[in-house]
């Protein structure tokens, strides 16, 4: 069995690659439902029933533990997946997401903080952060949470190094900077793309937090935790990446986020 990784598109190669920088024994499935992202703009309604679906074909596919590298799925999916549609139909398979291990960094280092959250408006609204933060602590976090969503497609576009796209990006950051946040939380699998950008507007004050290498520490304590699971799981330090839809744009962005030549399967989970 192997370990599978579910994002909307391809930013959540930024999560594969902690993960198997991690963890470079495994095998690994990946899936990037590209023929319906960006989900950061939906409804938490059809981000669920495509999250399923997601993670279905990746059960499908032999995975033992599915981890929701996207922060939108994980806002508004896991929850339900795990309570609702698991223990009924996979019961011997888990999900895991990005946002709890991230809380849980936050939460046991920077309790007494102020802490800032960017990401997708789904991610935002949803509260996510803000309730895993909060069950962490065992008490109230002081969070300021922004919606960015325009810093996905100017990511996707290679334009985050201009002047209009830093100017964006200010723009967003200037709320969280003048309530003088000590943590920021990167909620989206395309910020740890720009990491340096938004570290240098921060300043060195500020603790940036990326959830991917959260989960990847998270999945490695997981799996010590539990042998049963890492016991199934097969050792070919193998990735097999599979898109719901290909595009010569799709495999361009695929080969700029992992930096390397990626090849990518097509597949259909509707
Ligand atoms: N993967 C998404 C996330 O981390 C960002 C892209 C999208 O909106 O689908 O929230």
């Amino acid at each position: 069995m192997t370990i599978g990784i579910f994002d909307s598109g391809l930013g959540g190669l930024s999560v594969l690659k902690e993960i198997v920088t991690t963890l470079p024994h495994y095998d690994y499935v990946y899936l990037g439902d590209n023929a319906r992202a960006p989900y950061g703009g939906r409804s938490a309604e059809r981000i669920y029933e495509f999250t399923r679906q997601g993670v279905e074909f990746l059960f499908e596919k032999g995975c033992a533990v599915v981890i929701l590298g996207c922060n939108s799925a994980s806002a508004d999916a896991l929850r339900r997946l795990q309570q609702e549609w698991l223990p009924t139909t996979y019961p011997d398979r888990r999900i895991l997401g990005v946002i709890i291990p991230a809380a849980q960094e936050v939460a046991q280092h920077y309790a007494d903080k102020k802490i800032g959250v960017i990401g997708t408006r789904a991610t935002v609204e949803s509260g996510a952060y803000g309730r895993e933060m909060e069950k962490s602590m065992g008490g109230p976090a002081r969070i300021e949470q922004v919606a960015c969503p325009l810093l996905v497609p100017l990511i996707e576009e290679g334009w985050e190094k201009t002047v209009p796209a830093k100017m964006i990006v200010k723009k967003y950051l200037r709320a969280l900077k003048s309530k003088q946040i000590s943590v920021l939380v990167l909620g989206c699998t395309h910020y740890a793309f720009v990491k340096d950008i938004i570290g240098r507007i921060m300043g060195e004050n500020v603790v940036i937090i990326d959830p991917g290498v959260c989960a990847a520490r998270a999945l490695k304590i997981y799996l010590e935790k539990y042998p049963d699971i890492e016991s199934r799981l097969e050792k070919g330090g193998a990735c097999h990446i599979y898109s719901t839809d290909m595009s010569e744009r799709i495999r361009h962005l695929a080969q700029r986020f992992w930096k390397a030549p990626l090849s990518i399967e097509r597949v259909s989970i509707e």
